[in-house]
């Protein structure tokens, strides 16, 4: 596909990238968005599945609801989006981090390793009242609610409700403050604090990129902007940005 490339980064041993992802990065893979028409907040009240006060009052429902994104995670693969990235930090190396509020475990299937999951991850649960942590894939999903067994208390997914404290701020904070190219892809820009990382990039002087579907809430932020569907884009744009060019524009 022949995209028009509007920006004049080119990526080189100077360039530390992070990259912030969304759901709509994993959209072409089959997994359901949240905000879009027939999205997950559709069908699901926030309140109900994504909270800790919901889960005290239906934790069967939310574990349906998680069971569920869960089951359709391990049937969907990484698509060319998730794979251009993988390609990225096998170029960059450390140089190259991921920060995700996907939960569905895609960039490091795809292959990349420098991802920092703050919203948490589909494939874990932990007990409520000992803290166990578990991989999904050895608990008992078959009853509606499962119990850890080592203490018999309540597990829940190990996934950041609202409410709730995202993971690796601490980390993100500092990444934020030491790279100079700041790309987002596939996020409406309506949950904090991840929408106002790319405010804090480009206030730390790195150039801003966005690449989603729609202008998303934050688009203002963004030093360029692509429109469009991320499988689409990510591939040309990255062979683009990694063309070794004398021109030094991210530094
Ligand atoms: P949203 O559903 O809010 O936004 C997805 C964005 O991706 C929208 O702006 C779409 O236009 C865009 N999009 C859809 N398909 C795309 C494609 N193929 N290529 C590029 N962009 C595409 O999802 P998030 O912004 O990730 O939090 O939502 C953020 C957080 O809100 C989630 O992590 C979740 C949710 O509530 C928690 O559950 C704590």
């Amino acid at each position: 596909m022949s995209i028009k490339i509007s920006d004049n980064i080119k990526i080189g041993s100077w360039t530390r990238v992070v990259v912030l992802t969304g759901a709509g990065i994993s959209a072409e893979s089959g997994l359901r968005t949240f905000r879009d028409g027939d999205g997950l907040w559709e069908n699901h009240r926030v309140e109900d599945v994504a909270t800790p006060e919901g889960f005290m009052r239906d934790p069967e429902l939310v574990w349906r609801f998680y069971r569920e994104r869960y089951s359709h995670a391990l049937k969907a693969s990484p698509n060319p989006a998730h794979f251009a990235l993988a390609e990225m930090e096998r170029k960059l190396g450390d140089n190259f981090q991921i920060i995700t509020q996907n939960v569905d475990g895609l960039h490091r299937r795809a292959g990349n390793k420098n991802v920092y999951e703050m919203h948490g991850r589909l494939d874990k649960c932990f007990c409520q009242s000992c803290g166990s942590s578990y991989e999904m894939a050895v608990v008992n999903l078959a009853v509606s609610l499962p119990h850890c067994p080592q203490c018999s208390g309540i597990l829940r997914p190990d996934v950041v409700w609202f409410g709730e404290i995202p993971y690796y701020l601490d980390v993100i904070e500092k990444l934020i403050q030491k790279c100079n190219l700041f790309i987002v892809i596939g996020t409406s820009g309506v949950v904090y604090p991840a929408a106002g990382f790319v405010m804090a990039a480009k206030y730390n002087g790195a150039k801003t990129i966005g690449i989603n579907l729609e202008k998303p809430r934050n688009a203002e932020h963004f030093t360029f902007f692509y429109e469009g569907k991320s499988g689409e884009l990510l591939p040309s744009l990255v062979r683009h940005w990694l063309e070794f060019s004398a021109v030094d524009e991210t530094r």
